[in-house]
């Protein structure tokens, strides 16, 4: 059993795979500020206001479920490198996953400065403090270090082209991360997730809001003719594959993607929003162009190395997490 300490730890899914992992018997301990896309910034951020009440009430399970689970949660800010350093070599971890960032690419492009200190700086500091000190560090990368992609479907041997400040900081991240290991022989995993849904997500991404918008009766607006597809991954998927790779030995120095490995329109996951949802308002508005087009990543890599095999289609997953909102919705707030 390994002793694995994940920054951002308390984050969407920072917490759903300490949750896996304590379940494995792992000894794990989270670090969070709880400043971005969590409990601080719900209280205080307006574009978050409408919604402050549902977040608080999720991020407070989120925080209940950890502590039921014996899961230390460090309140620390990992931009400063002192206490990251101090707090890695008093908990002499083995293994640390490397989550914390603005973990939104709308919310990067608005905020580039605060977006690299929270994705860079931290990263940065966590490198710095863990070389020559752990197996491995794990490091969340992003389906969207490929850009527009170029077919498809994307391998971990295609070209990167990110688009704007998200896609192209977690870029230099996977760059510095490389570079470490070719000047400390830091080993590395790196992870490429894309569209992540499931319980207890409080980001907005597209999969949320359709659920959101529909219980509060409010128009669901899809960017362009909802024909764009995403490999749409439920959480349980990514971290059963997360698990996998700190494992096997194979993961080392090695990058990943880790997703259902099929991409679906958007109009796919809105017609199975319409079968619990028939009366929700659907519009549709102009495609952002900072958005690249996208499509499957392959998992053939972490098939033939990790026996990465996900089993949630959306047409399996996204009914549980509607009924799960539904039932949360509906409990006391
Ligand atoms: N969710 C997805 O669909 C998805 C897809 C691809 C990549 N990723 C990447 O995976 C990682 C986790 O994503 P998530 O969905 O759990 O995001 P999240 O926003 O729910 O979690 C990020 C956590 O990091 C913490 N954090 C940020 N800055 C910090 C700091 N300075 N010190 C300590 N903690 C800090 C936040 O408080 C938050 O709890 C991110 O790096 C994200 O970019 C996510």
């Amino acid at each position: 059993m390994k002793k694995i300490c994940i920054v951002g730890g308390a984050g969407f899914i920072g917490h759903n795979l300490a949750l896996q992992l304590r379940t494995l018997g792992h000894e794990v301990t989270c670090v969070d500020n709880l400043m971005v896309n969590n409990l601080i910034s719900v209280i205080g951020n307006y574009d978050t206001l409408k919604f402050k009440n549902l977040n608080k009430k999720i991020i407070n399970s989120r925080l209940n479920l950890l502590e039921e689970h014996d899961i230390e949660l460090k309140i620390m800010d990992a931009r400063d490198y002192h206490l990251v350093a101090k707090f890695i070599d008093q908990l002499k971890p083995d293994i640390v996953v490397h989550l914390a960032a603005v973990s939104h690419s709308n919310r990067s492009n608005k905020d580039p400065f605060n977006t690299f200190d929270h994705s860079f700086r931290t990263l940065e500091n966590v490198l710095d403090a863990t070389r020559d000190k752990i197996e491995r560090l794990i490091y969340f990368s992003s389906s969207m270090v490929y850009g527009n992609f170029s077919k498809n479907e994307v391998d971990e041997t295609d070209n990167c082209d990110p688009i704007g400040i998200y896609g192209t900081l977690k870029y230099c991240g996977e760059k510095i991360i490389k570079a470490y290991n070719q000047v400390f022989d830091l080993p590395y995993t790196i992870i490429r997730p894309s569209a992540l849904y499931g319980e207890r997500c409080v980001s907005r991404r597209v999969g949320q809001i359709f659920i959101e918008n529909a219980i509060n009766k409010e128009e669901i607006k899809i960017g362009g003719d909802g024909e764009d597809k995403l490999d749409f991954t439920y959480i349980k998927d990514l971290c059963n594959g997360v698990v996998l790779s700190i494992n096997k030995k194979e993961a080392e120095n090695e990058i990943f993607n880790l997703t259902y490995g099929n991409a679906r329109t958007i109009n796919n996951l809105k017609d199975i929003l319409l079968e619990h949802f028939p009366n929700a308002k659907i519009s549709y508005e102009k495609r952002d162009k900072l958005m690249p087009k996208r499509g499957t990543l392959s998992i053939k890599k972490a098939n033939k190395l990790l026996g990465f095999s996900p089993t949630f289609s959306i047409e399996d997953a996204y009914p549980e997490y509607i009924k799960w909102y539904k039932e949360f919705t509906n409990s006391r707030i």
